[in-house]
Parts: structure tokens; C-alpha cells; sequence
């Protein structure tokens, strides 16, 4: 499992860049970026390469968390996969480039491209005397970088649909699976418009023949739309809340991360919502974990999304060896048939 925070080169090449920049600017300029994503403009308020780097000190920790957790949930399901060449789709500052040369040692050919030019040119600051000096990085709209990318083992579009309208995001779908030899990760926001946008793009591809390796463990509708969280489960809420699929990855905050975001708290949760998509079917049957399970002296109950739809496994503590395992389990792990054959 890789871990979620910034690996030391990518935290080295950051403080590098940040020498003499001022902190106050920098955060001001990362609220403004902010509220500009929060009110449907996208990265249009990355103008400068100050902009860049405020934006990529704010936003790539969390980003690289949420797709390492991605990528570990993809080795767990698929161990054999190596990659050798991979894509960064509306790449920015290379956060996903970074957090999938961690996961695979395998990588040896980076390709990426973005529209915004601030982005690209601290990608390749970023990058420069690093594992990922060789990266080609072009500037330009996804439907030309995509048409003009090699095809790669590996292809990641990591919080880029969400700044695309509909027609563009299916034309973004067709193209990226078009180019991908193996898998495609894509990474959202954990929001409920940020899941549906996930479910779209996974429901486009699996009619050309994709299959998910995870979160889901089917190729099937997904079993969350359209429910709601029933009265028990959500007791603590005191009240019915509608469900989507979507994961929580914590990391921590440095001194500088929390400054930079006027927050207290030295750790911070990420919600996401991912999917990824392989050209061959998953090798295993599994159970994902929806939520954090609810560990009691008598019982764990876990929420599960299976192959046959939604389960709640309620593990009683007198049957040891599944309880232990079952307590450990934390929301978004896989469990598989075989450790359940095991543990039963
Ligand atoms: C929220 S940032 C995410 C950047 C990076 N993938 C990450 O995870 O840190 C979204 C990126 O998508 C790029 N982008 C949005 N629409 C695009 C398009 N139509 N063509 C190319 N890049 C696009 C933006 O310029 C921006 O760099």
C-alpha cells in the first residue's frame, strides 16, 4: 500500500518552488482559487505561475491522497497489473503522474497534458531532476491532447471531469478508454454530483466493454442509486440521508498545509469518488465496504456492496476469526471470497 502523503521528492521540489514566496499572498490566492471551484468555474482562476503553485501547496496533497487510495485499491484487486506507460488526463500540477509512479515501480514512459498553461509549466518544474524528468507534458484542450496522446497501459483523468460539460465528458470517455491499453482510473470529488458523474462515465464504458476492478465488484447497475440510508444506520444523523458511493481518505497536514488553508485541524479527510476500468474482468470476487463499519462488543456490522448487491454482514464476536478480521475493516476496503472462506 502506498502511502497518502506527498512522497519527499514531490514535497522537496514544492518547498523548492516556494522559497520567497509570500504565505499571506499564497493563501489568498488559494481562497480565491477555491471559491472559484466551488462556484462551477474551474481552474479558471490558475492565471499565474504564482496562481499554479498556491493552488498545487492547497490542493495536490489532498488530490494525491485521494488517488493513491484509488491506486491501492486497484493493486489489491489487480496485484499482477505493472504498467509501463501511463497518461495523465488534464494532468495540472502532475499529481496522479506522481501518486502512480509511486504505486508502480513498473512506469518508465509519462505522457500528460492540460488547457492550462500555469499548470504544465509547474508540472515540469516539479518534475525536473526527478524519477519523472523524461514526462512530456503538452499544452492543450483534452479533445486534441487526447487524439494526440500515444496510446498507455495506464490512462488517469484525476478531478478533471467535473470542470466539463456532458457532451464534452462522453467525448472525454470514448477517447480516453480509446486510448487505454489496460485500465483507466477516474477520481471525482466525493460528492453526490461528483459520483453521478462517475456512475455516467462508468455505465458509457461498460456498454464498450469495460469492466470495473473497483470500487464495485460487478459490472452491474450500481446498487446505491436511488437509496437511502435506512433509519438504523443513520441513527447518529437523526435522520434518512440519501446514499452515494464515495470514500474518505484522511492525510495529514503540515504546519505550512494548515496555514495556507486557515485550518486548525493537523490532518485533513478527503472525500472521493473513483472508478476504475480494465479490459479484463477482475480475477476475484470481493465485497467493498461502503461506510465505516459499527464495531460493538457483541457484533461488527459493515456495509458491503457485492456482486449481488447491497449486504449488511453482521460478524457476532463469538465467531473469533471473522470478527477480528471483520473489526479491522475500515470504509472502502475490499474483502474477498477467499478470505471469507477462511475466515468462516
Ligand atoms: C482540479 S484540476 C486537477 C488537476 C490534476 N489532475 C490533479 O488531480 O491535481 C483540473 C485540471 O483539468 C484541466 N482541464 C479542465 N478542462 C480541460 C480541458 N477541456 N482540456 C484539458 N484540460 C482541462 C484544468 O486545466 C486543470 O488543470
Amino acid at each position: 500500500m502506498t502511502p497518502p502523503s506527498l512522497p519527499p521528492a514531490l514535497r522537496a521540489a514544492l518547498d523548492r518552488k516556494s522559497l520567497g514566496l509570500s504565505r499571506s499572498d499564497a493563501a489568498q490566492r488559494a481562497a480565491v482559487i477555491s471559491k472559484t471551484y466551488r462556484g462551477g468555474g474551474g481552474s479558471g482562476a490558475i492565471r499565474s505561475d504564482t496562481d499554479a503553485l498556491a493552488y498545487a501547496l492547497a490542493r495536490m496533497p489532498a488530490t494525491y491522497a485521494a488517488v493513491t487510495a484509488s491506486l491501492n485499491a486497484l493493486c489489491e484487486v489487480r496485484p499482477d497489473f505493472a504498467p509501463a506507460s501511463l497518461l495523465d488526463i488534464g494532468a495540472g500540477p502532475g499529481t496522479a503522474t506522481w501518486a502512480a509512479a509511486q504505486a508502480f515501480e513498473s512506469l518508465s514512459e509519462f505522457s500528460a497534458f492540460d488547457s492550462n498553461p500555469a499548470l504544465r509549466t509547474l508540472a515540469l518544474d516539479l518534475a525536473a531532476d526527478t524519477r519523472l524528468a523524461s514526462l512530456r507534458y503538452s499544452h492543450g484542450e483534452a479533445s486534441v491532447g487526447l487524439r494526440d496522446a500515444p496510446p498507455s497501459d495506464f490512462a488517469i483523468a484525476s478531478y478533471v471531469v467535473g470542470e466539463m460539460n456532458d457532451d464534452q465528458r462522453a467525448a472525454l470517455a470514448d477517447l480516453a478508454w480509446a486510448k487505454t491499453r489496460d485500465m483507466l482510473l477516474v477520481v471525482e470529488p466525493g460528492t453526490p454530483a461528483g459520483t453521478q458523474r462517475i456512475l455516467d462515465l462508468r455505465r458509457r464504458l461498460i456498454a464498450q466493454g469495460a469492466h470495473v476492478i473497483a470500487p464495485c465488484p460487478h459490472d452491474n447497475k450500481c446498487p446505491l442509486i436511488g437509496n437511502t440510508v435506512s433509519r438504523e444506520e443513520s441513527a447518529s444523523h437523526q435522520q434518512v440521508t440519501p446514499d452515494w458511493c464515495h470514500f474518505v481518505q484522511r492525510l495529514p497536514r503540515s504546519r505550512a498545509h494548515k496555514h495556507l488553508k486557515g485550518a486548525e485541524l493537523p490532518f485533513e479527510d478527503e472525500k472521493f469518488s473513483y472508478v476504475v476500468l480494465s479490459r479484463t474482468r477482475a480475477p476475484q470476487r470481493f465485497a467493498r465496504v461502503l461506510s465505516q463499519p459499527l464495531v460493538t462488543k457483541v457484533a461488527v456490522a459493515a456495509k458491503l456492496c457485492t456482486a449481488d448487491g447491497l449486504a449488511i454482514a453482521s460478524i457476532a464476536r463469538r465467531d473469533k476469526t471473522a470478527y477480528a478480521r471483520y473489526r479491522k475493516l475500515g470504509w472502502g476496503d475490499a474483502i474477498f471470497d477467499s478470505e471469507k472462506t477462511r475466515a468462516e
